[in-house]
């Protein structure tokens, strides 16, 4: 079955097409990124419009580059949510418009889901083994979940308030770095002492396997700034590093403390899937690594960041568990829980 996937939930627009939900025939994504630099995150209203120039040619050359045409598409898989509610609309509008013209079924895909997808897109499919425990970390996300099979989850944790990629961004802004934030992060911490100010996460009362991380973003606030926040003395290069390498040490051991810990709760968990912009960090893969013995599957790089195979790789599980056409139902959902 080949799927045409299209996703357009936040600053990416992007297309694939990918065969029996793992072989990847082609791919196109455009970032965004360079059109939200300057504003420090990402502005919705630009978001859109760039969705609207840009998703015909990526469409056009995602088809050119597999030697496809739309005749040969068998189902169109579009991300449905969570993501901005402009945004999802140009992808899903779209998806439609190309299914109704076309005659193709189309599915609506949790975008979420599918960045837990990703992981097993890099294994055959005998190679997965369930139960497994998946973790997103992402810009928008951080949620532990059991995984009992593709399409059956039970949610174990999410933060309280914000996110993994969120502090990222919050505390490169803090630092004076470029937006996103993460891959700066990681640059400047690589020269730092990871040890040299003990920073510390939230507890969640009652909920240890939740995660808190806008204490720790005010914990690096205040050290730069001080506690009055008046403090205005530009930081040194060395200063920084530690700060980011302090920073980033404690925002992976939290991660892992609290894998570790879903870990001793669920002992027959057989392997750990990760998904989300943050895993493309290489401090975050060797802590791991280190860490857990249990065998970590985490995605290709382009699969890392929003992209449209993982939307057509679970788009065809979906449709195979239920083959229904969504092309009268579908919605744009800014939020879905697990
Ligand atoms: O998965 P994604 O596109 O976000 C959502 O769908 O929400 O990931 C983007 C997030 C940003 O917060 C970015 O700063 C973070 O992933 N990120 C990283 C790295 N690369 C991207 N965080 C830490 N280290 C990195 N190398
Ligand atoms: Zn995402």
């Amino acid at each position: 079955m080949l799927v045409l996937g299209i996703e357009s939930t936040c600053d990416e627009t992007s297309c694939a097409i990918v065969k029996d939900g793992f072989e990847i025939l082609a791919h196109v994504t455009k970032s965004q990124i360079n059109l939200h630099r300057e504003f420090g995150g990402v502005v919705p209203e630009l978001a859109c419009r760039d969705h609207i120039t840009t998703i015909t040619p990526v469409i056009q050359e995602t088809l050119s580059q597999a030697g496809l045409s739309l005749d040969d598409i068998d189902l169109i898989a579009v991300a449905r949510g969570p993501g901005l509610i402009g945004a999802l609309l140009i992808g899903i509008t779209y998806a439609k418009g190309l299914a109704w013209a076309k005659d193709i079924p189309l599915i609506g895909v949790n975008h979420i889901e599918a960045h837990l997808y990703a992981a097993m897109m890099s294994l055959t499919p005998d190679q997965l083994q369930f139960p497994a425990l998946g973790a997103i970390l992402s810009g928008g996300h951080t949620s532990l979940v059991l995984i009992n099979q593709i399409g059956q989850y039970k949610l174990l944790a999410e933060t309280v308030d914000d996110a993994i990629g969120e502090a990222f961004d919050k505390v490169a802004k803090i630092l004076d770095l470029p937006y996103p934030g993460g891959p700066e992060i990681e640059k400047l911490a690589q020269h730092g002492n990871p040890h040299s100010i003990a920073f510390r996460t939230g507890k969640v009362k009652e909920q240890p396997l939740n995660f808190s991380f806008s204490g720790l973003k005010t914990n690096v606030l205040y050290t730069v700034r001080g506690k009055d926040l008046k403090r205005s003395t530009p930081l040194s290069l060395i200063e920084k590093q530690n700060i980011a390498a302090s920073f980033q040490y404690t925002a992976f051991s939290d991660v892992i403390g609290k894998l570790k810990l879903a870990l001793s709760q669920y002992p027959y968990i057989k392997e750990i899937f990760l998904g989300g912009g943050v895993v493309q960090n290489q401090k975050l893969r060797s802590m791991l690594k280190e860490a857990i013995t249990l065998p970590i599957h985490w995605p290709k790089p382009e699969l890392c960041l929003d992209n449209a195979a993982m939307i057509a790789g679970l788009g065809y599980h979906k449709f195979f568990e239920n083959p229904k056409n969504m092309l009268f139902d579908l919605e744009a959902q800014t939020r879905i829980s697990f």
